[in-house]
């Protein structure tokens, strides 16, 4: 391969890294292509099949020949689903002008916070976070400003974290909650702790990324942070996306709701970027938001009994400690005792990192370091893979932490 000219490559470009989970999830695929035994549980998508009238939605789609480019924001019947969706799940009003569509929700939080941030702007990132946030804000010209949450909390953010991280210059925080990686939630008391902080500091907009609103289980309620203080409506941009809930993670559709002005923004933005989401995938949503939502308590339960299962057979890992989370498809275990020790090849665990290569390495188990979600030492399990993958995973985990001296 011929080098790049010197000075070809972005600057911008280069204050970022890859995706790791992304990257952590290609190489288990590649070892499985290879040949070699491997158990990936590294990758962020539900397991399950997209329902099947949600397919058969998109399939009259392309009947219909709804197979031209849309408007940037979005169909107007996806717009008016994302309206009732919000009204009926999480209580809050928006008009049809303040909703927007992007190819995934990764997409809505690259056009919020390329369209707002300016050099010199901060925007708070909760760690462990979602690897991208970081990378954008960063990508944006800004400056992340991290905020560790701890074990102990149940890696929640604390008020006193949220107060102690605000400047003059905070322009978002950027909140997620189910988490991932964690699968910490927040309950409405928990959430108006933390608005209380935010209504004092009018400079800061919430970005709150609700994913995996609908993957909480032992019946927790979720709430959102529009919703529980409705003071700070006007500076909230609820994202939220269809990839996780209704396993479309392949169709690219994400959708927010929030100031009108903002949302004209992201629309310059995405109409000089991806133009529109697929038209299909839009028609798709329609009937994913729209259509019966019964699977989702099934997919609900299927999960409940994987993480159990996880938590459990992890607990039992010598070494590790492993809390139990309310909600999405992760758990995030400690590996501070094992830090220090070797596997029996000799080789040193001296970070989270070094344990996943190895695990990956010696029992074929894939999962994503702590250190890739910005809090260290850690790793990350997606549980959304079927029960047998995930007894023999954490079988092989045991051994593994068992073989360590
Ligand atoms: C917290 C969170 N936000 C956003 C996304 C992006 O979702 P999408 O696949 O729709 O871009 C993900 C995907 O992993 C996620 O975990």
């Amino acid at each position: 391969m011929p080098p790049l000219p010197k000075g070809f490559l972005a600057e911008s470009l280069q204050r970022i890294q890859p995706s790791p989970t992304i990257a952590a999830s290609q190489k288990a695929r590649d070892l499985k292509a290879a040949g070699k035994d491997i158990i990936g549980l590294a990758m962020g998508e539900p397991d399950h099949d997209t329902p099947d009238n949600i397919k058969e939605a998109a399939i009259a789609a392309i009947r219909r020949g709804e197979t031209k480019y849309t408007a940037v924001e979005g169909i107007p019947e996806l717009r008016a689903a994302i309206v009732k969706k919000f009204k009926r799940e999480n209580n809050l009003d928006y008009k049809i002008a303040q909703t927007f569509v992007s190819p995934g929700g990764k997409a809505i939080v690259f056009n919020a916070l390329l369209a707002t941030l300016n050099p010199g702007d901060e925007a708070i990132c909760v760690a462990p976070y979602w690897v991208s946030y970081p990378d954008i804000v960063l990508l944006a010209g800004a400056k992340p400003v991290i905020v560790e949450t701890r074990l102990e909390d149940g890696f929640r953010l604390t008020p006193q974290a949220l107060e102690a991280a605000i400047t003059p210059k905070t322009k978002w925080l950027v909140f997620n909650q189910p988490s991932n990686p964690t699968g910490a939630c927040y309950t409405r008391e928990q959430l108006k702790a933390l608005t209380d902080v935010l209504m004092r500091h009018p400079q800061v907009w919430i970005l709150t990324d609700d994913m995996y609103e609908h993957l909480v289980y032992g019946g927790f309620k979720f709430s959102t942070i529009a919703e529980v203080e409705p003071g700070l409506y006007d500076r909230t941009l609820t994202m939220n996306g269809v990839s996780k809930a209704y396993s479309m993670t392949g169709w690219r559709i994400g959708y927010c709701a929030g100031p009108e002005l903002l949302i004209k923004a992201m629309a310059k933005l995405q109409s000089q970027s991806a133009s529109n989401a697929a038209s299909i995938s839009q028609w798709a949503s329609v009937e994913a938001l729209n259509g019966p939502q019964d699977f989702i308590p099934k997919f609900q339960n299927i999960f409940e009994e994987r993480r159990d299962l996880v938590v459990s057979m992890l607990n039992q890992c010598a070494g590790i400690e492993c809390p139990k989370p309310e909600g999405a498809f992760y758990v995030y275990p400690s590996v501070r005792k094992l830090i220090g020790k070797k596997t029996p090849d000799g080789k040193t665990i001296s970070t989270d990192e070094d344990f996943a290569v190895a695990l990956l390495e010696a029992e074929g188990v894939a999962v994503v370091h702590g250190a890739a979600f910005g809090l260290s030492p850690f790793f990350r399990i997606s549980y959304a893979t079927s029960n047998a993958a995930l007894e023999e995973a954490c079988r092989r985990i045991q051994k593994f932490c068992g073989n360590l001296r």
